[in-house]
Protein backbone atom coordinates (compact mmCIF):
# COMPACT_ATOMS: atom_id res chain seq x y z
CA UNK A 1 0.00 0.00 0.00
CA UNK A 2 1.39 3.26 -0.61
CA UNK A 3 1.52 5.79 2.06
CA UNK A 4 -0.65 8.90 1.74
CA UNK A 5 1.20 12.26 0.62
CA UNK A 6 0.39 13.63 4.11
CA UNK A 7 2.22 10.23 6.07
CA UNK A 8 5.30 10.72 3.82
CA UNK A 9 5.71 14.56 4.43
CA UNK A 10 5.09 13.46 8.26
CA UNK A 11 8.26 11.15 7.56
CA UNK A 12 10.02 13.64 6.72
CA UNK A 13 9.91 16.26 9.12
CA UNK A 14 12.02 17.50 11.41
CA UNK A 15 9.93 16.03 14.30
CA UNK A 16 9.87 12.54 13.28
CA UNK A 17 13.51 12.70 12.57
CA UNK A 18 14.41 14.07 15.70
CA UNK A 19 12.11 11.32 17.12
CA UNK A 20 13.15 8.09 15.85
CA UNK A 21 16.31 9.04 15.97
CA UNK A 22 15.85 8.69 19.83
CA UNK A 23 15.41 5.33 21.78
CA UNK A 24 12.86 4.52 24.21
CA UNK A 25 14.59 3.33 27.95
CA UNK A 26 14.28 -0.11 28.69
CA UNK A 27 12.20 -0.07 31.26
CA UNK A 28 10.16 2.71 29.49
CA UNK A 29 6.32 4.65 30.91
CA UNK A 30 3.60 5.02 28.98
CA UNK A 31 0.78 7.20 29.99
CA UNK A 32 -2.29 6.37 28.12
CA UNK A 33 -5.90 8.21 28.39
CA UNK A 34 -9.14 7.48 27.10
CA UNK A 35 -12.16 9.73 26.60
CA UNK A 36 -14.03 8.09 23.56
CA UNK A 37 -17.64 8.11 25.84
CA UNK A 38 -18.23 9.20 29.42
CA UNK A 39 -15.58 7.88 31.32
CA UNK A 40 -12.44 9.75 31.89
CA UNK A 41 -9.68 7.44 32.57
CA UNK A 42 -5.75 7.73 32.30
CA UNK A 43 -3.29 4.74 32.99
CA UNK A 44 0.31 4.49 33.06
CA UNK A 45 2.25 1.29 32.38
CA UNK A 46 5.56 0.70 32.22
CA UNK A 47 7.30 -2.09 30.44
CA UNK A 48 10.49 -3.07 28.39
CA UNK A 49 9.87 -1.83 24.32
CA UNK A 50 12.43 -4.35 23.19
CA UNK A 51 11.31 -7.69 25.61
CA UNK A 52 7.80 -8.67 25.56
CA UNK A 53 8.21 -11.42 27.80
CA UNK A 54 9.74 -8.83 30.76
CA UNK A 55 6.32 -8.23 33.11
CA UNK A 56 4.70 -5.27 32.69
CA UNK A 57 3.59 -2.94 36.07
CA UNK A 58 0.88 -0.60 36.51
CA UNK A 59 1.78 2.77 38.00
CA UNK A 60 -1.36 4.33 38.10
CA UNK A 61 -4.98 3.97 36.92
CA UNK A 62 -7.61 6.10 37.56
CA UNK A 63 -10.73 6.69 36.28
CA UNK A 64 -13.59 9.57 36.76
CA UNK A 65 -17.15 8.81 35.47
CA UNK A 66 -20.42 10.73 35.45
CA UNK A 67 -23.56 9.23 36.94
CA UNK A 68 -24.68 12.65 37.51
CA UNK A 69 -25.12 13.44 34.30
CA UNK A 70 -26.10 9.98 32.94
CA UNK A 71 -29.21 10.10 35.48
CA UNK A 72 -30.23 13.69 34.51
CA UNK A 73 -30.26 12.84 30.92
CA UNK A 74 -31.22 9.92 30.85
CA UNK A 75 -28.08 8.63 28.39
CA UNK A 76 -24.70 10.45 27.41
CA UNK A 77 -24.99 13.87 26.65
CA UNK A 78 -21.99 13.94 24.16
CA UNK A 79 -20.97 17.78 24.46
CA UNK A 80 -22.05 17.59 28.57
CA UNK A 81 -19.88 14.64 28.64
CA UNK A 82 -17.07 15.97 26.90
CA UNK A 83 -17.25 19.28 29.04
CA UNK A 84 -16.68 17.19 32.19
CA UNK A 85 -13.91 15.19 30.46
CA UNK A 86 -11.92 18.64 30.26
CA UNK A 87 -12.21 19.20 34.00
CA UNK A 88 -11.42 15.53 34.33
CA UNK A 89 -8.46 15.06 32.75
CA UNK A 90 -6.21 17.39 34.27
CA UNK A 91 -7.39 16.45 37.68
CA UNK A 92 -6.00 12.98 36.54
CA UNK A 93 -2.84 14.28 34.71
CA UNK A 94 -2.05 16.49 37.94
CA UNK A 95 -2.76 13.34 40.17
CA UNK A 96 0.10 11.22 38.01
CA UNK A 97 2.12 14.05 36.93
CA UNK A 98 5.09 12.69 39.52
CA UNK A 99 5.63 9.99 37.50
CA UNK A 100 8.11 10.43 34.63
CA UNK A 101 6.84 9.54 30.96
CA UNK A 102 8.51 8.27 27.80
CA UNK A 103 5.58 8.03 24.97
CA UNK A 104 2.38 9.13 25.28
CA UNK A 105 -1.40 6.72 23.75
CA UNK A 106 -4.80 7.75 23.47
CA UNK A 107 -7.80 7.06 21.67
CA UNK A 108 -8.32 8.89 18.31
CA UNK A 109 -11.59 6.77 17.71
CA UNK A 110 -13.80 5.62 17.16
CA UNK A 111 -16.27 7.59 19.96
CA UNK A 112 -18.33 10.68 20.61
CA UNK A 113 -16.81 12.85 18.18
CA UNK A 114 -16.80 16.03 21.31
CA UNK A 115 -15.55 13.48 24.31
CA UNK A 116 -12.56 11.68 21.62
CA UNK A 117 -11.39 15.18 21.05
CA UNK A 118 -10.79 15.94 24.14
CA UNK A 119 -8.35 13.40 25.11
CA UNK A 120 -6.35 12.89 21.48
CA UNK A 121 -5.87 17.13 21.52
CA UNK A 122 -4.62 16.71 25.00
CA UNK A 123 -2.33 13.69 24.05
CA UNK A 124 -0.82 15.55 21.23
CA UNK A 125 -0.37 18.70 23.17
CA UNK A 126 1.55 16.64 25.77
CA UNK A 127 3.74 14.68 23.06
CA UNK A 128 4.91 17.63 21.58
CA UNK A 129 5.29 19.63 25.04
CA UNK A 130 7.46 16.92 26.72
CA UNK A 131 8.98 15.59 23.10
CA UNK A 132 7.73 12.23 23.57
CA UNK A 133 6.06 9.63 20.87
CA UNK A 134 2.48 10.12 20.13
CA UNK A 135 -0.12 6.55 19.74
CA UNK A 136 -2.75 6.87 17.94
CA UNK A 137 -5.00 3.96 19.04
CA UNK A 138 -8.29 2.39 17.77
CA UNK A 139 -10.78 2.18 20.90
CA UNK A 140 -12.53 -1.06 19.73
CA UNK A 141 -8.89 -2.58 19.00
CA UNK A 142 -8.05 -1.79 22.93
CA UNK A 143 -11.54 -3.59 23.70
CA UNK A 144 -9.68 -6.69 21.50
CA UNK A 145 -6.40 -7.16 22.83
CA UNK A 146 -6.34 -6.01 25.91
CA UNK A 147 -7.45 -9.99 26.77
CA UNK A 148 -3.52 -10.35 25.61
CA UNK A 149 -2.45 -8.85 28.65
CA UNK A 150 -4.22 -11.21 31.35
CA UNK A 151 -4.04 -13.63 28.98
CA UNK A 152 -0.43 -14.04 27.35
CA UNK A 153 -0.93 -17.59 26.11
CA UNK A 154 -3.93 -15.76 23.54
CA UNK A 155 -2.37 -15.95 20.06
CA UNK A 156 -3.54 -14.92 16.91
CA UNK A 157 -6.00 -15.15 15.35
CA UNK A 158 -8.82 -15.41 17.69
CA UNK A 159 -12.39 -14.81 17.44
CA UNK A 160 -13.53 -11.87 19.14
CA UNK A 161 -16.88 -10.42 20.31
CA UNK A 162 -17.11 -6.67 20.93
CA UNK A 163 -19.99 -6.20 22.62
CA UNK A 164 -20.27 -2.38 24.19
CA UNK A 165 -22.52 0.04 24.43
CA UNK A 166 -22.01 1.69 20.80
CA UNK A 167 -21.16 -2.11 18.79
CA UNK A 168 -21.95 -5.25 18.83
CA UNK A 169 -19.41 -6.92 16.22
CA UNK A 170 -17.95 -10.78 16.25
CA UNK A 171 -14.64 -10.36 14.28
CA UNK A 172 -11.61 -12.53 13.27
CA UNK A 173 -8.56 -10.41 14.51
CA UNK A 174 -5.18 -11.68 12.74
CA UNK A 175 -1.53 -10.38 12.19
CA UNK A 176 -2.20 -7.13 9.25
CA UNK A 177 1.01 -6.94 6.68
CA UNK A 178 1.43 -3.54 6.65
CA UNK A 179 1.31 -1.60 9.34
CA UNK A 180 0.92 2.54 9.37
CA UNK A 181 1.05 4.36 12.42
CA UNK A 182 -2.46 5.67 11.89
CA UNK A 183 -3.74 2.32 11.32
CA UNK A 184 -5.25 -0.45 13.79
CA UNK A 185 -2.29 -2.86 14.32
CA UNK A 186 -4.34 -6.14 13.46
CA UNK A 187 -6.46 -7.13 10.63
CA UNK A 188 -9.99 -7.51 11.73
CA UNK A 189 -12.34 -9.72 9.15
CA UNK A 190 -15.73 -8.42 10.25
CA UNK A 191 -17.85 -11.84 10.76
CA UNK A 192 -21.23 -10.22 12.07
CA UNK A 193 -22.28 -6.67 12.97
CA UNK A 194 -25.32 -5.35 14.36
CA UNK A 195 -27.80 -4.34 12.00
CA UNK A 196 -29.66 -1.22 14.13
CA UNK A 197 -28.56 -0.83 17.88
CA UNK A 198 -25.63 -2.32 20.18
CA UNK A 199 -26.31 -4.75 22.76
CA UNK A 200 -25.43 -1.83 25.24
CA UNK A 201 -27.56 0.42 23.74
CA UNK A 202 -30.64 -1.98 24.34
CA UNK A 203 -29.52 -2.53 27.50
CA UNK A 204 -29.50 0.83 28.65
CA UNK A 205 -32.55 2.27 26.72
CA UNK A 206 -34.21 -1.30 28.40
CA UNK A 207 -33.33 0.29 31.70
CA UNK A 208 -34.61 3.52 31.42
CA UNK A 209 -37.92 2.17 30.00
CA UNK A 210 -37.74 0.33 33.02
CA UNK A 211 -37.41 3.26 34.96
CA UNK A 212 -34.61 2.02 37.03
CA UNK A 213 -32.82 5.26 38.71
CA UNK A 214 -29.80 4.33 36.89
CA UNK A 215 -30.47 3.49 33.17
CA UNK A 216 -27.73 1.50 32.39
CA UNK A 217 -27.21 -2.43 31.17
CA UNK A 218 -25.47 -3.14 34.88
CA UNK A 219 -28.55 -1.92 36.92
CA UNK A 220 -31.01 -4.22 34.70
CA UNK A 221 -28.97 -6.46 34.97
CA UNK A 222 -28.96 -6.52 38.55
CA UNK A 223 -32.55 -6.08 38.74
CA UNK A 224 -32.33 -9.06 36.66
CA UNK A 225 -30.81 -11.06 39.12
CA UNK A 226 -33.66 -11.04 41.54
CA UNK A 227 -35.93 -13.16 39.33
CA UNK A 228 -37.15 -16.33 40.21
CA UNK A 229 -38.57 -16.66 36.45
CA UNK A 230 -36.76 -15.38 33.75
CA UNK A 231 -39.53 -17.22 31.40
CA UNK A 232 -41.80 -15.49 32.24
CA UNK A 233 -42.40 -12.64 29.68
CA UNK A 234 -42.04 -14.21 26.03
CA UNK A 235 -40.10 -12.17 23.33
CA UNK A 236 -39.56 -13.48 19.79
CA UNK A 237 -35.81 -13.52 18.85
CA UNK A 238 -34.92 -11.78 15.70
CA UNK A 239 -34.89 -14.30 12.62
CA UNK A 240 -32.84 -13.67 9.57
CA UNK A 241 -33.70 -15.63 6.28
CA UNK A 242 -30.11 -16.95 5.91
CA UNK A 243 -28.55 -18.07 9.46
CA UNK A 244 -25.93 -15.11 9.24
CA UNK A 245 -23.97 -13.79 12.54
CA UNK A 246 -25.40 -10.24 12.05
CA UNK A 247 -27.33 -9.40 15.53
CA UNK A 248 -30.56 -7.08 15.76
CA UNK A 249 -31.65 -5.63 18.78
CA UNK A 250 -34.59 -2.90 18.30
CA UNK A 251 -37.37 -5.27 17.97
CA UNK A 252 -36.38 -6.87 21.46
CA UNK A 253 -36.51 -3.21 22.57
CA UNK A 254 -39.69 -2.26 20.78
CA UNK A 255 -41.39 -5.79 22.44
CA UNK A 256 -39.81 -4.21 25.75
CA UNK A 257 -41.65 -1.06 25.95
CA UNK A 258 -44.98 -2.47 24.42
CA UNK A 259 -44.46 -4.48 27.86
CA UNK A 260 -43.57 -1.74 30.27
CA UNK A 261 -46.79 0.24 29.30
CA UNK A 262 -48.69 -2.71 30.22
CA UNK A 263 -47.51 -2.03 33.83
CA UNK A 264 -47.03 0.31 36.52
CA UNK A 265 -43.95 1.64 38.18
CA UNK A 266 -43.84 -0.38 41.36
CA UNK A 267 -45.30 -3.56 39.20
CA UNK A 268 -43.26 -6.69 40.95
CA UNK A 269 -43.43 -8.05 37.60
CA UNK A 270 -40.65 -5.41 36.38
CA UNK A 271 -38.07 -7.93 37.68
CA UNK A 272 -39.33 -10.75 35.66
CA UNK A 273 -39.39 -8.54 32.86
CA UNK A 274 -36.09 -7.60 33.34
CA UNK A 275 -34.86 -10.86 33.13
CA UNK A 276 -36.64 -11.91 30.53
CA UNK A 277 -35.67 -9.38 28.47
CA UNK A 278 -31.53 -9.47 29.27
CA UNK A 279 -32.28 -13.48 28.35
CA UNK A 280 -33.87 -12.48 25.23
CA UNK A 281 -30.66 -10.70 24.46
CA UNK A 282 -28.46 -13.32 25.82
CA UNK A 283 -29.79 -15.72 23.72
CA UNK A 284 -29.92 -14.16 20.84
CA UNK A 285 -26.06 -13.55 20.99
CA UNK A 286 -25.62 -16.88 22.01
CA UNK A 287 -27.29 -18.09 18.80
CA UNK A 288 -25.24 -15.80 16.42
CA UNK A 289 -21.49 -16.82 18.40
CA UNK A 290 -22.73 -20.26 17.84
CA UNK A 291 -23.02 -19.78 13.84
CA UNK A 292 -18.48 -18.48 13.73
CA UNK A 293 -17.69 -21.03 16.09
CA UNK A 294 -16.26 -23.66 13.61
CA UNK A 295 -12.69 -23.54 12.70
CA UNK A 296 -11.44 -21.33 15.72
CA UNK A 297 -9.71 -22.83 18.99
CA UNK A 298 -10.92 -19.57 21.33
CA UNK A 299 -13.62 -16.80 21.81
CA UNK A 300 -12.19 -13.55 23.63
CA UNK A 301 -15.05 -11.33 25.02
CA UNK A 302 -14.70 -7.56 25.11
CA UNK A 303 -16.97 -4.45 25.73
CA UNK A 304 -18.93 -3.39 28.81
CA UNK A 305 -20.95 -5.81 28.74
CA UNK A 306 -19.00 -8.72 28.41
CA UNK A 307 -19.25 -7.84 32.22
CA UNK A 308 -22.82 -9.78 31.86
CA UNK A 309 -22.84 -12.65 34.27
CA UNK A 310 -25.67 -14.23 32.26
CA UNK A 311 -23.93 -13.41 29.06
CA UNK A 312 -20.69 -15.14 30.45
CA UNK A 313 -22.28 -18.08 31.65
CA UNK A 314 -24.78 -18.60 28.52
CA UNK A 315 -21.26 -18.31 26.05
CA UNK A 316 -19.56 -20.74 28.73
CA UNK A 317 -21.94 -23.24 28.02
CA UNK A 318 -21.64 -23.17 24.57
CA UNK A 319 -17.76 -22.92 23.88
CA UNK A 320 -17.45 -26.10 26.35
CA UNK A 321 -19.73 -28.07 24.25
CA UNK A 322 -17.57 -26.85 21.63
CA UNK A 323 -14.45 -27.93 23.51
CA UNK A 324 -13.77 -24.53 23.13
CA UNK A 325 -11.76 -21.65 25.01
CA UNK A 326 -14.03 -18.45 26.69
CA UNK A 327 -11.36 -15.75 27.45
CA UNK A 328 -13.49 -12.55 29.54
CA UNK A 329 -10.92 -10.03 30.65
CA UNK A 330 -12.35 -8.99 34.24
CA UNK A 331 -14.81 -6.71 34.48
CA UNK A 332 -12.21 -3.51 34.83
CA UNK A 333 -10.53 -4.25 31.70
CA UNK A 334 -13.88 -4.91 30.05
CA UNK A 335 -15.75 -1.55 30.07
CA UNK A 336 -13.65 1.46 29.13
CA UNK A 337 -10.03 2.00 30.89
CA UNK A 338 -7.11 3.32 29.91
CA UNK A 339 -4.94 0.10 30.34
CA UNK A 340 -6.21 -1.14 27.03
CA UNK A 341 -5.01 2.06 25.87
CA UNK A 342 -1.93 1.35 26.99
CA UNK A 343 -1.44 -2.22 26.66
CA UNK A 344 -3.04 -1.66 22.43
CA UNK A 345 -0.22 1.18 22.12
CA UNK A 346 2.31 -1.55 24.47
CA UNK A 347 1.74 -4.34 21.17
CA UNK A 348 2.37 -1.93 18.52
CA UNK A 349 6.32 -0.77 20.15
CA UNK A 350 7.19 -4.07 20.20
CA UNK A 351 6.06 -4.72 16.84
CA UNK A 352 8.43 -1.95 15.87
CA UNK A 353 9.78 0.15 18.47
CA UNK A 354 9.87 3.53 16.22
CA UNK A 355 8.21 3.15 13.15
CA UNK A 356 5.05 1.81 13.86
CA UNK A 357 4.49 4.11 16.70
CA UNK A 358 4.97 7.48 16.16
CA UNK A 359 1.86 9.18 14.84
CA UNK A 360 1.86 12.63 13.35
CA UNK A 361 1.10 15.41 15.65
CA UNK A 362 -1.39 16.58 12.76
CA UNK A 363 -3.36 13.63 12.89
CA UNK A 364 -6.78 14.62 13.62
CA UNK A 365 -9.74 12.01 15.25
CA UNK A 366 -11.24 9.27 13.95
CA UNK A 367 -14.90 9.59 15.83
CA UNK A 368 -16.04 7.37 12.85
CA UNK A 369 -13.36 4.66 12.36
CA UNK A 370 -14.05 0.90 10.99
CA UNK A 371 -12.39 -1.59 12.35
CA UNK A 372 -12.17 -3.57 9.58
CA UNK A 373 -10.40 -1.76 6.83
O1 LIG B 1 -17.19 -0.63 26.57
P1 LIG B 1 -18.04 0.30 27.37
O2 LIG B 1 -17.61 0.64 28.77
O3 LIG B 1 -18.25 1.66 26.62
C1 LIG B 1 -18.45 1.73 25.23
O4 LIG B 1 -17.41 1.76 24.52
O5 LIG B 1 -19.62 1.69 24.84
O6 LIG B 1 -19.51 -0.34 27.39
C2 LIG B 1 -20.56 0.32 28.02
C3 LIG B 1 -21.79 -0.55 27.91
C4 LIG B 1 -23.03 0.17 28.41
O7 LIG B 1 -24.07 -0.02 27.50
C5 LIG B 1 -23.29 -0.53 29.74
O8 LIG B 1 -24.65 -0.49 30.09
C6 LIG B 1 -22.84 -1.92 29.45
O9 LIG B 1 -21.63 -1.74 28.70
N1 LIG B 1 -22.57 -2.72 30.66
C7 LIG B 1 -23.28 -3.81 31.01
C8 LIG B 1 -22.74 -4.26 32.23
N2 LIG B 1 -21.72 -3.44 32.59
C9 LIG B 1 -21.63 -2.50 31.60
N3 LIG B 1 -24.30 -4.42 30.39
C10 LIG B 1 -24.81 -5.51 30.98
N4 LIG B 1 -24.37 -6.01 32.15
C11 LIG B 1 -23.35 -5.43 32.80
N5 LIG B 1 -22.92 -5.94 33.98
ZN1 LIG C 1 -15.69 0.84 24.93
Amino acid sequence: MKPHLSRINHYKSPHFRWLSSRRLPDHCNILAIETSCDDTCVSIVSFSPTDRHKPYEVLFDRSLHQPDLLKAYGGVYPFKAAERHRAALPELLGACSHIPIHAIAATRGPGLAPCVAVGWNAAKMLAARLAIPLISVHHMEAHALVARATNPTLTLPFISLLISGGHTMLVRVDNRSTILPSDPLCSYKLLGNTLDIAAGEALDKGARLLQLSEPTGAALSRLADQSQDINSFRFSLPISQRPSPDFSFSGLLTELSKYCNSLVPEDPRRIDLAASYQQAIVQHVTDRVKIVLPGSTSLVLSGGVACNTALQRSLSKLLSDNNMDLLVPPPALCTDNAFMIAWAAIERIWCDPINLCLAPLTLETAPVWPLDN
